[in-house]
């Protein structure tokens, strides 16, 4: 399995030590296959069938992919199926009383099992359809990390109604953005929630972004504070509407392979906000076929993904790709350090969890907090651990198998974003060795290169941006349709998706992650735009100009610092607060700056423009290199001396 070089030069990453997946592993995974990648080579797309084949078709499809000359793609187009079917009623016959769902609230935990999840699912589809709503309709979700998310997004996929969950932790102004663009009249959200044991007033933030929108919505609220919040006009008290349909059925509506499941947002080039429309087929089996191969998920499995169902992963693999294999899934709602450091390897234990899915910024708070806290757990029944959502260091990733694999169960460093919908890149720990530090390679089917600025494929081992070459299954629409996204074009007769992603190939095909080329910062494997966080802060009386650039942190991997030139004779510090504040009016606390650091000057060019290079290399303290092109190189030292020392 390991050892197979290619005829390149040797690099530092070929030399990275490869680790073959155990024999225990191999033995039980769902992929085992080592000629998984030739099939699919030699097969494809037809090879794609093999991820249908785990859905259950209304209508099965005549065509895999239809790809004639590029875009628009169709992937199996004339299939028709209902992800809500796929994800319970087809489990029914099976394992009606096995656990779909096992939700750790605050001091609370609720479990469903499958038929009492198509209970919930099937009452709130037929309240849901009472309220008016229609197939293709947009039903904007705001909700914490509760059963009824996945519930109300169940119910809307089985009406054929498109739900676009709205992470609960953002502000009002974020909500409001994303329900205008959308046109979505029904709000599904509570009254309010615990978060680090204080209450969080969600139905305010709703009540606000109701306002400033322009359609009329009318407003569904889940009690969970039990505060007899007074409903006014056009608002409905959830379990009211839940109990008046309790026990009826709503016959799943079938929806074409390519129309649409779900839309997300997440953040674009241009600042605002971009819809990322996934798609009922193509997506599902997509998200179904790595659920399988890449997760290893097995239906008689406990499987936790700690992400929140707010952003893509928790759609994902929180809930379409697990509950689509029949699966128990866990949801968890707070914090991993609240009540105790050991929250979660206390879940593990109680709930025997196999397969175990985070984030590295996660892994990092752990190593800060000590092997300590998950040595007092039997963490024994893990027995594969994935991360996402930034690259994970080669010490990141090694103490994640010893401190919570137990030293021996493999780590899948899986890489994929909004646009995708799925995992395009990692490796299958049935099949591949593991490359601490690398990701993997593209996965079956999948094919990708790294190249330079014109497009051109890089050496072995060179940095370059990563390009997918080749549609796949979970794309979503606008890539489907060959709508101009970003840099994704037919270029020549060629189509490429660019991710906008730094990477570095090595002799064994596999990739590096290197970061994001474009000006988003990840933080906490969170995706923000530099230029929606930029003009919130310019929107705040006092500041005459400002910058935002992405500094190395040893917790989140990246945070936010802010220079800020003010106005004349401004109050800094109480100019801090309001630009705080603005940010989390704007987009919510989850992308508060780090530092604000004041400066009577941005680093500029003569023809005036921010050189954010210099600033980002000031945040770091890191070298400035050729600063010739400066028109005040002056200003440096200052924004040195005034940047915090990390
Ligand atoms: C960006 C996507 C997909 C869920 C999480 C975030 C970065 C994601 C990895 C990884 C290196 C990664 C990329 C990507 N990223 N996973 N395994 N290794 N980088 O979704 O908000 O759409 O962000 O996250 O930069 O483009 P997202």
């Amino acid at each position: 399995m390991t050892g197979s070089h290619g005829s390149g030069r040797k690099t530092a990453l070929e030399d990275r030590p490869a680790i073959d997946p155990p024999a225990w592993f191999t033995e039980q995974a769902n992929q085992a296959d080592p000629s998984v990648y030739d099939t699919f080579e030699r097969e494809w797309p037809a090879c794609w069938e093999q991820a249908a084949d785990l859905l259950e078709w209304e209508e099965s499809y005549d065509t895999v992919l239809d790809d004639e000359d590029g875009p628009p793609f169709e992937w199996f187009a004339g299939g028709t199926l209902n992800a809500s079917y796929n994800c319970i009623d087809r489990h029914l016959p099976e394992r009606k009383n096995q656990l779909a769902l096992i939700w750790e609230g605050h001091g609370e935990s609720r479990t469903y099992t499958y038929r009492e999840l198509s209970r919930e699912v099937n009452a709130v589809a037929a309240a849901l359809r009472e309220r008016g709503v229609e197939e293709d309709d947009v039903v904007t979700i705001y909700l914490p990390m509760v059963p009824e998310l996945p519930v109300v997004m169940l119910a809307c996929v089985r009406l054929g109604v498109v739900h676009n969950v709205v992470f609960a932790g953002f502000s009002s102004g974020a909500l409001a953005e994303r329900m205008e663009r959308t046109g979505s009249e029904l709000l599904v959200t509570c009254d309010g929630y615990y978060r680090r044991g204080s209450a969080v007033a969600q139905k305010n933030k709703a009540d606000n972004a109701r306002i400033a929108v322009e359609q009329d919505v009318s407003v569904v609220v889940l009690d969970r504070l039990g505060r007899d919040v007074h409903l006014g006009k056009d608002y409905y008290d959830y379990a009211t509407l839940r109990d008046a349909h309790d026990g009826e059925t709503v016959d799943p509506v079938p929806r074409d392979a390519g129309d649409t499941l779900f839309r997300i947002y997440t953040s674009g080039t241009t600042g605002e906000p971009k819809a990322v429309d996934h798609t009922t087929g193509g997506y599902l089996s997509h998200v179904a076929w790595t659920s399988e191969s890449v997760l290893d998920i097995k239906p008689t499995d406990t499987y936790w993904c700690s992400a929140d169902i707010g952003w893509i992963t928790g759609h994902s693999y929180i809930v379409y790709g697990p509950l689509a294999l029949g699966t128990t899934t866990v949801l968890y709602n707070g914090t991993p350090d609240h009540p105790e450091k050991d929250r979660l390897w206390d879940i593990v234990e109680r709930y025997a969890v196999d397969v175990f899915y985070t984030a590295p910024t996660a892994i990092r708070a752990f190593m800060k907090w000590g092997e300590e806290y998950p040595a007092r757990h039997d963490l024994s029944s893990l027995r594969l651990l994935g991360t996402v959502g930034e690259p994970i260091d080669e010490r990141a990733w090694q103490w994640y198998r010893e401190h919570i694999g137990g030293g021996d169960a493999p780590v899948v460093d899986t890489w994929w974003q909004t646009e995708t919908g799925a995992i395009l890149v990692a490796t299958l720990p049935g099949v591949d060795a593991m490359k601490p530090g690398a990701a993997g390679k593209p996965l079956p089917g999948i094919q990708t290169e790294v190249v330079d600025p014109a497009g051109e494929p890089v050496d072995r081992g060179e940095a370059g941006e990563l390009v997918v070459t080749r549609p796949w299954p979970g794309m979503p629409r606008a890539l489907r349709t060959g709508e101009d996204w970003g840099k994704s074009l037919v270029h020549g007769d060629e189509w490429r998706y660019y991710p906008e992603d730094g990477a570095t190939v090595d002799g064994d095909g596999y990739v590096t992650f290197l970061g994001r080329i474009d000006d988003a910062i990840n933080v906490a494997g969170r995706r923000f735009s530099t230029m929606e966080l930029e003009s919130a802060i310019a929107g705040v009386e006092g500041v005459a100009e400002t910058a935002v650039v992405g500094a190395d942190h040893a917790t989140t991997g990246t945070a936010v610092y802010a220079y800020v030139s003010p106005e004349g004779n401004c109050a800094e510090a109480d100019l801090e607060k309001r630009i705080e504040a603005a940010v989390e009016r704007a987009i919510g606390s989850v992308a508060t700056p780090e530092a604000v650091i004041f400066t009577p000057d941005l680093p500029k060019t003569r023809s005036g423009k921010v050189m954010r290079r210099l600033l980002t290399a000031v945040a770091n303290g890191d070298e400035l290199g050729d600063t010739s092109a400066l028109r005040n190189p002056e200003i440096l030292g200052e924004l040195q001396s005034a940047t915090p020392d990390r």
